[in-house]
Parts: C-alpha cells; structure tokens; sequence
C-alpha cells in the first residue's frame, strides 16, 4: 500500500548513512550473470526495486538467484537460464528500464529474447531507438509483438562498428552485454564513459570479455565464445552520495556519508565547494556539511561523464534556492527534467525555466520547444506544502525541500524513492528528520 509521508520542517539533518552499491550499476551486473556458463556472486547490493524487478526477470528465465541473509549478497546462477512465458514477462511492464538490457544477453543464453513494454522515471520520452539499432547493427532482428518486443538473431550476433548519435548510458551497456560474447571484434565509437560502465566493464573482463576503452569514447571488445562468472563488489552509488550531500546543504546541516567515493564524485565535489559547502574526504566516506555562511549561486550544465551528472541537478538545485544571487542550470541530458521545480515554487522558491539554451554551449534541445534551462534567484525562504513525487531525483528534492521548509508538508507517491534510495525513511529517521508515515486514504 502506498504511504504518505508528514515533514514537519526546519531540522537540520545531522549523522550518518550508508550508501551501498549503485542503481545505475547493480542490475546491469546482475543482467551480465547470464552471459556466464557458472555461477557469479554480486556484493554490495541495495535492497531497491530495480534489484527486485531484475531478480524476477531472471528466475521467469531459470536463473537461479540466492540472497545471502546476512550480507544480502546475490549469487546468480545462470546454467538453467530458459525461456520465459511472455505472459509472465509482461507481467512485468512498465517497472522498470533494465530489461531492454537482457536482449544481448538472452540472445546468446537461449537465442532469443521478449522485452516487456518499459518503465523508469517520466523525464522526457526515454525512446529505446539507440538500443534497437544496436541491436539490429549485431544481425538481431527486432519485431513489434502485443505488450512487448521480440528480438531473436538467426544467425547469432555477429560484431560490428557501431556509432552512437549520443553517449547514451543504457546504449553503451547494450552493446557491452551484446558484443562481449558476439562473434568477432566490435567497435563502439561516442561510447558513454560513466564509472558505473567502467565497473560494468569490470564486471565482464572478470567473466573472461576482452574490452579497451580508448581516450576519445571507443570501446573495442573482442568477442570470446564463452565467459565464466564474476566475484564483484559494485561500485558505490554517486547519485545517492550527492543527494545525502544536497540535503546537508539545504536543511543545514552535518552529514556523513559512509561509501562516497572521492574519485567517482569529482565534478560533484568541485561545484559543492563552489556553492559554499563543506567537506571533508575520508578513504571511507566523505562528510559534507553547511558552513554557517552564506551559500554562492552558480552557473552550471549537466553533461554526460565526466561532466556534472544530470542525476545530481534536482537536489541541488534546492540549495540554490538558499544562494545569495541568480544561478543558472543548464539541462543538456534529458529535455524535460525540471517538471519537479514546479512544486518548490509553489514552497515559495524563485525559479523560471526556459526553452533556450542558457548554457555556454548550445544543445540539441534548443530551438525544439523543450523548458530545458532554469533560473534560480534566491534566496528564498521555503514553506510546507502538499507534494505528489513525480520522479526519483525531484522527487528526493521536495523531499530534502520539505525538510528545510518552515511547517508543515504532506509528501505522497514516496514509493518512487525507494526505486534509487534504500531505506530512505531509515536514514532520514537516523539523522533526525521529524516526520510520521501512514498509509494512504
Ligand atoms: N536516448 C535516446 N534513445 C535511446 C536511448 C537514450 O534518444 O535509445 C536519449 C535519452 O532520451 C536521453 C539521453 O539519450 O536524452 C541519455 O540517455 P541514456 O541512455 O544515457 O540514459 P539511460 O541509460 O536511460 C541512465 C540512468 C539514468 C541517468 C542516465 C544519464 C540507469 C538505469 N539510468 O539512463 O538514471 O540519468 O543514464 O546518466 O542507469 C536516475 O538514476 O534517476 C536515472 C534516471
């Protein structure tokens, strides 16, 4: 049942959280479990919803997957993988993105695949075109069937020299779980280079793949026959470390964030000093914390890797809100992520989002009608308010808005956070947030 959550505002958060593996990550490298001839075992895995949606995707196909009680590591053993009844798949629509992942790997484990209709955050159209070209690229043959797509290749996937019209996270994955076992050599130029994809190419160089990652975004992968499985700890989740560092921010206070990861979290680090905030790196965390002072505004683009992660803008932007002065964001990655900002605006935040590009470099979204660039004046003090969450990263952002506001708010659709931050009530709890959760009327 869905919960509504009640915040009563104006606690700084003060503490500790720990941050496990990444979102971006983690169901990527239990989909890569399926290449393998033997089992793999996965650590430092997050109890979040992708993790669930992909667990039961891959037992529909007769991957066993065991969860150690204790540390909730995941060994996934793929020698019985099948074919799953479509029904059962489709079951599974509109969950989740991750299962336009399994097409490469399903291919090679039982020679076709049947994806479900997609899901994942409504930030813009999210077209799946750059996967299916890949695909087809590989000689897979795409059809259109009723609640999903079937993709089979007759012939196998064959390597090939492959051109992305943009450094897509997901495409990149695609033709790294597709190329790896495919025959002969592939070449991938305008690949994505996000370290959650250098730990998925970890991920597949211990199952026995042979990949480069060249310096001007190519990737060459020399496909092998077979791979074996991985021992792997994943990756930390960036995504998660940047909010819990916006909402030390916004809510002034003093949070330690167990698992951020200095080396993954750079451009992060760079604009939160810029803003004003403190921070401490550590080897086993990062503390990030309000200085007292007054926080700078500041211009900013988001940009794919190793730029500022588009992921990170929404709870950021609430501390602009707390800026002396203008600040400018500009949205390069997704044309419509800034739906969440019409709720802080209604909390008393100053923001107006445009159709051009505010940015110093133009984007493919200007001139197409897209409200992709926003201007934030404050400061400004926010007040509570009622909250539907629209999407994961805004959804966090009211969230954390709620949190500083003066009174009280009434937060619903909160499932939707629990998509990309574990246990978030817990750790809000544990730094002191006061709020309540019931079920919803
Ligand atoms: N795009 C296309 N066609 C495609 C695929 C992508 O036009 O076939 C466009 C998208 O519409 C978007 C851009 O390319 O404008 C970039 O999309 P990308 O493929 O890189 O994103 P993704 O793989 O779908 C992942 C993360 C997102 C994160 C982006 C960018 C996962 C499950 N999701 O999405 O995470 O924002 O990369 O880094 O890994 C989140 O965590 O809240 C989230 C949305």
């Amino acid at each position: 049942m869905s919960s509504v959550l009640t915040i009563r505002g104006g606690v700084p958060l003060a503490g500790r959280v720990t941050v496990r593996g990444a979102k971006n990550l983690v169901p990527k490298a239990m989909v890569a479990a399926l290449l393998g001839n033997e089992p793999s075992v996965l650590r430092n895995v997050p109890e979040i919803k992708d993790v669930e949606v992909v667990t039961s995707l891959l037992q529909l196909h007769g991957v066993t997957v065991e969860k150690d009680p204790v540390t909730g590591d995941l060994t996934l053993d793929p020698t019985k993988a099948k074919t799953a009844s479509h029904t059962a798949i489709d079951a599974h629509a509109g969950d989740s993105r991750i299962p336009i992942l399994l097409c490469g790997p399903l291919i090679h484990a039982i020679g076709e695949a049947f994806i479900p209709d997609l899901g994942g955050c409504k930030i813009g159209d999210r077209p799946i075109d750059y996967h299916l070209n890949v695909l087809r690229q590989f000689g897979a043959v795409v059809e259109k069937r009723p609640g999903g797509i079937h993709i089979s290749a007759p012939d196998g996937l064959k390597g090939a020299k492959i051109s992305l019209p943009y450094p897509s996270v997901g495409a990149t994955e695609q033709v790294l779980l597709s190329a790896t076992r495919a025959e002969g050599i592939t070449e991938l130029s305008g690949a994505a280079t996000e370290p959650e994809i250098v730990d998925l190419i970890a991920v597949l160089q211990k199952m026995g793949a042979i990949i480069s990652v060249q310096t001007d975004r190519t990737i060459r992968i020399e496909g092998v026959p077979d791979l074996g499985g991985y021992n792997h700890r994943a990756l930390s989740d960036r995504n998660e470390s940047a909010s819990w560092a916006s909402a030390a921010l916004v809510t002034r206070g003093d949070i330690f964030v167990e698992g951020a990861t200095q080396r993954d979290m750079m451009t992060f680090l760079n604009t939160y000093r810029k803003v004003g905030g403190g921070m401490d790196i550590g080897d086993d965390g990062i503390r990030f914390y309000h200085k007292g002072g007054k926080l700078n505004p500041l211009v900013l683009e988001t940009d794919v890797h190793p730029g500022f992660m588009t992921d990170w803008q929404q709870p950021l932007i609430v501390a602009l809100t707390q800026a002396e002065g203008v600040s400018i964001v500009h949205e390069t990655v997704y044309e419509n992520r800034f739906g969440f900002t019409e709720a802080l605006i209604r909390m008393g935040a100053n923001i107006q989002v445009h159709r051009e590009c505010l940015g110093s470099v133009p984007c493919r979204f200007g001139q197409r009608n897209f409200l992709h660039s926003a201007v934030i004046s404050g400061p400004t003090q926010l007040t509570g308010a009622d909250i539907d969450v629209p999407d994961l990263r805004g959804g966090f952002s009211h969230l954390i808005a709620a949190l500083a506001a003066n009174g009280t708010s009434r937060v619903t659709g909160i499932d939707i956070i629990n998509r990309g931050y574990e246990r978030f009530t817990e750790k809000l709890a544990g730094l002191g947030a006061d709020f309540d959760i019931t079920a919803a009327k």
